[in-house]
């Protein structure tokens, strides 16, 4: 099974077994972190059933607008269940590592709990820098460090074992390979942050 298989046959339950109550309270502690400013265009990549878009539009105010996108079809479909009703926001299938977006479009760029999940990291990065606006920047996030997020992958299915984040030095390069810089990453338990700005 390909890792889309996978996020496609976990979809259907994917909110009930980690969208809880312990999530929604860290994600409004963390996106006011993002700094994100009312009327910005922001990007979120593996949206999966969308649990960062109400903080998102929140953020972004009505003036402001959210793409989600997901290359899983399911994911897609149960995010739609949930938010289509929302005036300033698209939903809609996207490879982040296959598909090239507008060029200078987006304020911000959202990556929450998908970062790992991409094969070609180097070619991601480049291409969410490609369609940040010049002074736009990159949030990658997780509601774990990067050592309980590969403890947490082993643990929840193979399909998924080998995913993890670069280590803090190699991360920095990669971004920096991309046209990123003034890069910040915090590690610690519950919690990993890492913001990098286009240069
Ligand atoms: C661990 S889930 C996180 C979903 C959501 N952000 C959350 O925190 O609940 C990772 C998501 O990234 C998506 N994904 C993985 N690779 C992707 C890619 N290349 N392009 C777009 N989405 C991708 C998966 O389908 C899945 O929905």
């Amino acid at each position: 099974m390909s890792a889309k298989e996978y996020f496609n046959n976990a979809a259907s339950v994917w909110d009930e077994k980690f969208h809880t109550p312990k999530l929604c309270s860290f994600l409004e502690k963390l996106v006011p972190q993002f700094g994100i400013e009312t009327g910005q265009n922001v990007l979120d990549v593996g949206t999966g059933t969308g649990v960062l878009i109400p903080y998102l539009i929140k953020a972004v105010g009505p003036n402001g607008s959210v793409i989600a996108i997901d290359y899983s079809e399911k994911m897609v479909q149960q995010c739609k269940a949930k938010y289509s009703h929302i005036k300033n926001l698209t939903i809609k299938v996207g490879n982040i590592q296959e598909d090239t977006f507008p060029a200078q479009t987006f304020d911000v760029v959202t990556c929450f709990g998908v970062f790992p999940h991409l094969e070609n990291k180097q070619k991601v990065l480049q291409n969410i820098n490609s369609t940040l606006k010049p002074s736009g920047k990159l949030i990658i996030a997780h509601a774990l460090s990067s050592e309980e997020l590969k403890v947490h992958h082993k643990t929840v299915s193979h399909h998924v074992a080998h995913a993890m984040l670069p280590k803090n030095a190699e991360m920095t390069k990669l971004l920096e390979q991309a046209g990123f810089s003034t890069i910040s990453i915090k590690d610690e338990p519950g919690f990993y942050l890492c913001i990098a700005h286009k240069t």
